[in-house]
């Protein structure tokens, strides 16, 4: 498989501004910095630090985790454990480093010892998770585990979709295994491997869509007819 081409950001395709990217940045530290004051749930009371996600504003691959554990409490930054490792392989796989990506997770603040998130927590979360999305506006989101595919595909059985992508309104939406799981689960390590190499597709099919999108010719109005004079 042929390793991902750099990154093909909107500037390079003319669809964006400096300026715009610059707003997109300062929208983003300005988002960053509400979501490490949040105390939107019983989570803040028990966190170290805040994990907002980090990545490029333009990141056209986004992945979305479940919740910090340990490390990523301590750090601040999504991914940075046993799990995270195993992620960095996966995308070096696909021709990619993590600061390629955008990463972050549905939830950011720790579960007490690790544990599932609950639907109050997840609600409560949400709204970062959707700015965040607005901001970088991914063209693949990758979702890792059922809860951030919950999102996308509530009451779907991951077993049956994982590596199958669906467009949900601009992005295609790829779900997967959690690398966690595939870490603890020897089966779950090839499957999440040959759906990793799944990504390039999905990219390009994106690209290409857009890039038809902006090829289109310009809606062109006819002109008013004139007004007939009725005398
Ligand atoms: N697992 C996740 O889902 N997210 C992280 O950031 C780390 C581990």
């Amino acid at each position: 498989m042929a390793p991902l081409s750099l990154r093909w950001t909107m500037i390079e395709a003319g669809t964006m501004t400096t300026e715009e990217l610059d707003e997109r940045r300062r929208a983003l530290s300005e988002l960053n910095a509400q979501i490490h004051a949040c105390h939107a749930c019983e989570l803040s009371r028990t966190r170290t630090r805040a994990v907002p996600g980090e990545g490029p504003i333009d990141a056209e691959i986004m992945l979305i985790g479940e919740a910090p554990g340990y490390y990523e409490d301590q750090q601040g930054r999504p991914f940075v454990g046993a799990a995270g490792q195993f992620l960095e392989q996966l995308l070096a796989s696909i021709g990619l480093k993590r600061a390629d990506v955008f990463i972050a997770n549905v939830i950011k603040s720790r579960p007490p010892n690790n544990r599932d998130p609950l639907p109050e927590e997840i609600v409560a979360c949400a709204p970062w998770l959707v700015q965040q999305i607005g901001i970088v506006r991914p063209k693949v989101i990758v979702t890792l585990g059922r809860y951030s595919m919950a999102r996308y595909m509530p009451g779907t059985a991951i077993s049956r979709v994982h590596g199958q992508g669906r467009k949900v309104n601009d992005a295609w939406v790829v779900p997967m295994y959690h690398p966690a799981a595939a870490l603890h689960q020897g089966s779950l390590r090839k499957t999440i491997e040959d759906d990793f190499k799944k990504i390039p597709a999905y990219l390009d099919q994106a690209r290409r869509e857009i890039a038809a999108e902006t090829a289109k010719p310009p809606v062109v109005l006819e002109p008013e007819p004139a007004q007939m004079k009725l005398f």
